[in-house]
């Protein structure tokens, strides 16, 4: 019998804080995630100084929190995986400086982990991946659409050329004098909502997987000034699920495209725009269709959490990767 890998991960790259222990990067054995929502939130987004302080004052009670109850000592600890980008630079210095420190004091290796390959890898805490595979990022920093061969290879087929999907999310909410962050309100809305209104859908170029969202967001605000100018009244759900609709059916027709030009078998997605269940429900329909096998993780699993850095970490570790204690924070880290 081979030995279990025990790997603990770290993440602080926006406004969570948060540790996890994960066993052959599969089984979750614990999950600390300390969130900075309320302190963010009279602000309308996250302040990069309130973030980093809030790290600093978290991270080793979140620590601390993770080995509790979970009958793990640190000796069997194998390694420490970190966040080392994207994301705000001072926000992952945190992670980036405890997992060095942890790593030289303990005397176990470190291993970087590119944040983006962590939501991917969240996915196969709950279900083995099945090569070649499709993966949708979709959070406030990112949309994505990521072909994997095999594990820990990234290939970039497609991205947002301005705003991330979660941040047109939370833009258009803020017009709408919705909380911080918007996107599950929106979402709640486009429920109750209906699309009387025709927004624009940024296909771009002909066979282009890369997104924009910025027009959309003007298009929307345009129209509320406009309304506002005439007189007139936009109900905010009607706005919700017209904005929503071209949100949705964008990433679900691209999403779809490139699952069949790729031929892939499986598809999954990650971030915490996978929780929008507008979105949910377009790619179910869509892949439903289908026989390709559509992967889309618990909540919990959507948003920021250390446990799918922990689990992306193991394979990097398993495949013989290192970090030394050069190892620095890289606000925009390319995933590869
Ligand atoms: O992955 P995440 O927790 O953090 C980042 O790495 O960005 O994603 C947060 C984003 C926010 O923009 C938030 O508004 C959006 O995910 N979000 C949603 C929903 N729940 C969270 N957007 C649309 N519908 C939702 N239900
Ligand atoms: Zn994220």
């Amino acid at each position: 019998m081979t030995k279990d890998t025990l790997i603990l991960g770290i993440e602080t790259s926006c406004d969570e804080t948060a540790v996890a222990i994960v066993k052959n990067g599969t089984e979750i054995i614990s999950n600390v995630v300390a969130s900075q929502i309320e302190s963010h939130k009279r602000f309308g987004g996250v302040v990069p100084e309130i973030a980093s302080r809030h790290h600093v004052e978290q991270i080793t009670h979140v620590l601390e929190e993770a080995f509790k109850g979970s009958q793990v000592t640190w000796d069997e600890i194998d390694a420490i995986a970190v966040t080392e980008g994207p994301g705000l630079v001072g926000a992952l210095l945190v992670g980036v400086n405890s997992a060095k420190a942890l790593a030289f004091a303990k005397q176990k290796p470190l291993v970087g982990v590119h944040h983006i390959a962590g939501h991917i890898y969240a996915n196969r805490l709950e279900k083995e991946f099945q090569f070649p595979l499709l993966a949708l990022i979709v959070s406030g920093g990112h949309t994505e659409l990521v072909l994997m061969r095999e594990h820990g290879s990234y290939e970039l087929i497609g991205e947002t050329r301005d705003d991330a999907a979660g941040e047109a999310y939370d833009k258009v909410a803020r017009m709408l004098n919705l909380p911080y962050p918007g996107g599950p309100h929106i979402d709640r809305l486009a429920e109750i909502g209906e699309e009387t209104i025709d927004f624009p859908r940024a296909w771009l170029e002909d066979g282009s997987y890369d997104f924009s969202f910025s027009g959309l967001k003007s298009a929307v605000i345009n129209k509320i000034h406009n309304a506002k100018q005439r007189g007139e009244t936009l109900k905010n759900e009607d706005i919700a699920a017209s904005f929503q609709a071209s949100v949705v059916e964008v990433l679900t027709a691209k999403t779809l495209r490139a699952a069949k030009e790729y031929n892939v078998s499986q598809v999954i997605v990650a971030g915490g725009v996978a929780a929008n269940k507008g979105l949910r429900k377009e790619l179910k329909a869509a892949f439903g269709k289908t026989d390709i096998p559509l992967l889309i993780p618990n909540m919990k699993l959507c948003t920021d959490n250390a446990a799918m850095i922990a689990a992306a970490g193991t394979i990097a570790f398993e495949a013989g990767r290192r970090s030394g204690m050069d190892l620095n924070a890289n606000a925009s880290l390319l995933l590869k």
